[in-house]
């Protein structure tokens, strides 16, 4: 008996594994259900002239696909048809792949690899030097730059562009398309998430860091609302500007990172592609012999994987429980990190000042993370950690004789 294939069937699975292979999805019938809803929707819509005429600069709202195709190809050649015709243009995403919106952040929406460099649609806003002082002393901790080569990080600053704030301002709004990345010169900012249509406060910026990148990043809708709660300044890179830059170099650090970060015990909790998303948000630190990393007793605001080298933790005994009388406050060496092994996740869990020291033994790299990725990314890999908190203790007991009760009540 011969079985007859239904006409577009090969076609419809193929782009649909397309999709699945582009996106790992953490559930793949969700993400096919949303799939397939998203094609019957694009076939009754006529949507998809809007889309071509808003890629050839007739600048309009989001649109979908009119056509049974692969969905997200569609999108991205728009997308790079786009570059190459703006100039200096504001930059307005062409078409967000709507199933893309309820898909993992992690998605990475196109090979920059394959991405023409197109020198006249460099985006250049002039500053005086005052102005670009602020700026680079804004940026100078800013983890998503820290591996740019000098010519890249010249175009950044080149690109950038300076806003003021209101206390009250909305800066980003969850949902919304992304335009701009922000670095923080100075303000405080909330971050907020709805959940279950409950909107709360997740997190807050004090006069650092940076915000804005994953939307950019991932072609996705904006994960979090972003509300100013002081006057504040802000520099902002654009869309088009950001993934021709950062992005690209996330895709060359995805390909040196890939393998260590595949390695490390730690994030065997993570799905590939939040393994991946991990990578995009690190940044690779050089430390020389004896320079400090971590003090004890700082507010912290960053999460250490050591890359190579070897990272001394030290703890001052005046934090240590003591008999009465007994030893001088000096600072012991409690542990050795070595590659692939981490630290500073301790204050970032407990929402305590640094615990412990850590120092550079010899020249040292460590893959460093910030506060907001670690909480945003680090979830699962939490019970590991707190196992590993509790063996903390049991070292210091070891090395000072009696159970210290120094973590008592951490991660409880
Ligand atoms: P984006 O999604 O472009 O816009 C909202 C920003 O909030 C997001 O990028 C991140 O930069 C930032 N953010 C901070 N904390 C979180 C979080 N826990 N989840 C998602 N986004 C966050
Ligand atoms: P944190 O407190 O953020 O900064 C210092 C780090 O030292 C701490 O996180 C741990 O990662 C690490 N550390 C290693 N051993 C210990 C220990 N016995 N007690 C506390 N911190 C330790």
């Amino acid at each position: 008996m011969s079985i007859e294939i239904p006409e577009g069937l090969t076609e419809l699975l193929q782009s649909f594994t397309v999709e699945v292979l582009r996106n790992q999805p953490g559930d793949l019938l969700d993400f096919a259900l949303q799939y397939f809803i998203q094609l019957k929707e694009n076939q009754r819509g006529s949507a998809f002239d809007n889309a071509r005429d808003s890629a050839n600069g007739r600048h309009g709202d989001n649109v979908s696909s009119g056509r049974l195709v692969n969905f997200a190809e569609e999108t991205m050649q728009i997308y790079l048809e786009n570059e190459e015709d703006d100039d200096e243009e504001e930059f307005v995403a062409p078409v967000i792949n709507r199933f893309l919106r309820r898909s993992s952040v992690c998605a990475e929406a196109f090979n920059p690899d394959e991405e023409e460099e197109d020198k006249d649609s460099r985006i250049t806003h002039p500053k005086t030097d005052e102005q670009r002082h602020r700026l680079q002393e804004a940026c100078k901790d800013i983890l998503l730059f820290k591996n740019l080569d000098p010519e890249q990080m010249s175009q950044v600053l080149d690109a950038m562009f300076e806003m003021s704030v209101e206390a009250g301002e909305h800066i980003i709004d969850q949902d919304d398309d992304g335009d701009n990345f922000y670095v923080i010169e100075r303000g405080t900012f909330d971050i907020l998430m709805k959940a279950d249509r409950v909107e709360r406060v997740v997190g807050s910026y004090d006069n650092q860091g940076s915000f804005g990148e994953l939307a950019l990043m991932y072609n996705t809708p904006r994960a979090a609302t972003i509300i100013a709660t002081s006057v504040g300044a802000l520099w902002c890179m654009d869309r088009l500007t950001f993934r021709r830059i950062i992005v690209k170099n996330n895709h060359k650090k995805r390909k040196m990172y890939e393998a260590f970060i595949e390695s490390l015990p730690l994030l065997t909790s993570l799905q590939v592609s939040e393994r991946m998303c991990v990578v995009d948000v690190l940044s690779s630190k050089a430390y020389t012999d004896g320079e400090q990393i971590i003090a004890q007793g700082a507010t912290a605001n960053c999460f250490y994987i050591v890359e190579s080298g070897q990272v001394r933790i030290t703890m001052n005994t005046s934090k240590l429980k003591k008999e009465e009388g007994e030893g001088v406050e000096e600072e012991v060496e409690i542990a050795m990190c070595t590659r692939g092994q981490y630290f500073g996740e301790l204050a970032l869990v407990t929402n305590k000042p640094r615990a412990a020291s850590a120092y550079a033994v010899g020249n040292v790299k460590c893959l460093v993370m910030d506060v907001q990725a670690f909480e945003r990314l680090l979830g699962p890999c939490m019970d590991i950690m707190k196992r590993n908190v509790v063996s903390y203790d049991e070292q210091l007991a070891a090395l000072f004789g009696s159970n210290t009760g120094i973590h008592d009540n951490d991660t409880a």
